[in-house]
């Protein structure tokens, strides 16, 4: 008889702990074990939240490389059936080799399941016929469970589930991030001290009255911001570090539409918008996308949603400043521009419409779109089409913690019928659908990879710009990262163009997330390592550098309402000259919609206590040496640029932390 000694380890989490018998069978190449009972003299302790313990099977001949185990439990007579989070196995042959099999997956029934060894296998290195056998059940399993569902036409896919609980358990929130995300959603309005203001369909009548509801929670950006929002200098820093850094770029010709003269802009021709231009001085935010959006209807009244032009100035003294402000796309004479000479509040009622255009274009493009959906896409073609034991899948897996549970979050609580965007958003309803849409059908491969996307926008010198400086130092990061991994599992193209289940993970993305849109640039399918190499750097990127740079900061830059309106119920002055105090509080949203936003930017922001940083993998999907390094060296890469943002934001007055990489999650998770 020969002894492989097996130790399995719990994982540390909340009810992971099965009081069940577990049985074990170890399959090589040469003759598997007979199932055998887990049997320890700890007892009831066995199998405890965090317990590491050790067992022996006996087999009469060696089993030869270990391909497989198989694992099953059952409920004591009269006990129930519970579930049982292992995080490992790791078994010691007799010929003195260790085996890892990593597990971190919910048993929840007495169902066989099978968990390959750890050492990655690509499609075709699986030579052993029982590897191929678990490989095909394994997804069919996957598919069956992770079904693509249509939440509404021209939006990218999403999982197929009727209630949260309806998702397979591995992508449950843990117990803890249930209960954070539970209290924080109901106690939203409380917390903020917000309650009874809840149901106020009543106007704001002064600005203080809006500085006492928003004393309650605040943020050393959210005082700030409070303290800053009617500045123009502030006004164009948003552009670069705010929560939206994606719509503003260089601006060589003036589009048609916006007939902005120096004469305008430029008093006693100190300069010329021709010269300005040349120099790279001269940026333009255009949200042409919000164009004839249909507005929603708020407490009986019709909201009001822009579609700006926004011209700035890069000013010697490295300021961004607005010059010219068109509110709707059309020239016409009852849409005037407006500039920072005109009266204060017909230049400051303009910023706002600006700011509040940019709060549907950030929440539903920028924010819901171009990171939560496509995250879900992303998570949903890599758990249909990657078995546990593909590199691919260890690479990313721990990238999509979260993201099917959030994401059916937000459809339920944000974007449904009676949802906090829907109920409270100048473009809830019909409006973010159409949003949605367009973004989509504009949507550009370069555009979701910083490096393209800042190169294509003409930013690559303005100064200040922290989003762009700290994303392309984390792109680079992940990149090299990620080449290292697919260097060392992939050799040639040719074996890149082989790989069918990594194939067919990038069809379904095509599929599912861009609608077989020929969206320029994305690809349909992988035909060298360096296009796959980028394509999961976009990935690793989006779900957690980019999330992070337009999520972390919604209640920074939100919190303080006049900053970012969710909604406007007063149309634009179409002439100069009759606005007022008076006429800024009547356009801002009623108290109501105020407060709902506040409470939900909150819920938002907030970290949960289980939140895992960028780069740290505690469930070790890789067991081989070279990708261990790999991680090892990546995470300290990541410590480097964390001291070096800290060390930087000591000198700024607005610090920007949305990218530090120990702010950044993994995953796209709240
Ligand atoms: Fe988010």
């Amino acid at each position: 008889m020969v002894n492989y000694k097996v130790t399995v380890t719990t994982a540390v989490r909340v009810k992971a702990t099965t009081f069940n018998n577990v049985f074990i069978k170890l399959v090589g190449t040469d003759g598997e074990s007979s199932r055998t009972w887990l049997a320890s003299l700890k007892g009831a302790a066995t199998f405890y939240v965090g317990a590491v313990s050790n067992f022996y099977v006996s087999c009469p001949t060696s089993l030869g490389k270990l391909v497989l185990i198989e694992i099953d439990k059952k409920p004591l007579l009269l006990f129930p059936e519970d579930s049982w989070f292992p995080s490992k196995v790791e078994v010691r042959t007799p010929e003195g080799d260790t085996y890892h099999f990593p597990i971190y997956r919910w048993i929840t029934d007495s169902d066989v399941k099978l968990f390959r060894e750890g050492t990655a296998l690509r499609v075709f290195d699986d030579s052993h016929h029982l590897g191929r056998y678990s490989r095909e059940k394994e997804l069919k399993l996957r598919e069956e469970e992770y079904g693509w569902d249509v939440y509404a036409e021209g939006i990218p896919h999403n999982i197929k589930a009727d209630s949260p609980l309806d998702l397979p358990s591995e992508v449950h929130f843990s117990f803890t991030k249930t209960t954070e995300f539970l209290y924080t959603a109901s106690t939203g309005l409380t917390e903020l001290k917000l309650k009874g203001l809840s149901d106020c369909k009543k106007n704001w009548t002064d600005i203080d009255a809006i500085n006492r509801v928003f004393c309650c929670k605040r943020t050393k950006i959210s005082d700030y911001v409070q303290e800053n929002w009617r500045d123009d200098a502030f006004f164009g820093y948003q552009f670069l570090n705010g929560v939206n850094p994606m719509m503003i770029k260089r601006c060589s010709v003036l589009p048609d539409n916006f007939p902005v003269t120096d004469d305008m802009v430029f008093l006693h021709g100190s300069h010329s918008l021709a010269e300005e231009m040349q120099k790279g001085n001269i940026f333009l935010c255009d949200y042409n996308r919000l164009d004839g959006v249909k507005t929603n209807v708020i407490n009986d009244k019709k909201q009001h949603l822009m579609a700006p032009l926004v011209l700035l100035h890069q000013t010697p003294d490295n300021k961004l400043m607005p010059i010219a402000i068109q509110l709707k796309q059309k020239p016409a004479d009852d849409n005037p521009i407006f500039f920072p000479t005109d009266s204060e509040y017909d230049w400051l009622l303009a910023k706002i419409f600006v700011r509040s255009a940019e709060f549907s274009e950030h929440q539903l493009n920028v924010h819901l779109l171009r990171t939560h959906l496509l995250a879900e896409v992303f998570s949903v073609s890599l758990l249909r089409n990657l078995p546990m034991v593909h590199p691919l899948y260890k690479l990313l897996i721990p990238h999509t913690r979260y993201t099917l549970q959030i994401n059916f979050l937000a459809r339920l609580l944000l974007i449904s019928k009676n949802g906090v965007f829907t109920e409270f958003a100048a473009s809830g309803g019909e409006g973010m659908f159409t949003i949605l849409k367009r973004s989509l059908s504009s949507l550009t491969y370069s555009s979701l990879c910083i490096p393209d996307d800042i190169a294509e926008r003409g930013l690559e010198s303005v100064p200040n710009f922290y989003y762009r400086d700290d994303g392309l130092r984390l792109w680079d990061i992940i990149h090299r990262f990620v080449e290292g991994v697919f260097g060392h599992y992939y050799k040639s193209n040719n074996e890149v163009q082989q790989d069918s289940e990594l194939q067919r993970w990038i069809q379904d993305i095509f599929v599912h997330g861009f609608l077989s849109q020929a969206c320029p640039g994305i690809p349909q399918s992988f035909g060298t390592v360096a296009e796959l190499v980028k394509f999961v750097t976009m990935v690793i990127f989006t779900g957690s550098a980019q999330h992070s740079a337009v999520n972390t900061g919604q209640y920074d830059y939100g919190g303080w309402m006049p900053n970012t309106p969710i909604s406007l119920q007063r149309a634009p002055p179409t002439t100069k000259g009759s606005s007022s105090e008076s006429t800024m509080l009547q356009t801002f949203p009623d108290v109501n919609t105020t407060v709902q936003g506040m409470a939900t930017m909150w819920l938002l922001s907030k970290q949960s206590s289980d939140f895992v940083a960028l780069g740290q993998y505690p469930e070790e999907h890789f067991s081989e040496e070279i990708p261990r390094k790999l991680i090892k060296d990546f995470q300290e890469e990541l410590d480097v640029l964390s001291a070096s943002i800290k060390d930087r934001n000591e000198s700024l007055d607005v610090p920007y932390t949305y990218m530090d990489p120990t702010e950044v999650e993994n995953s796209v998770a709240i």
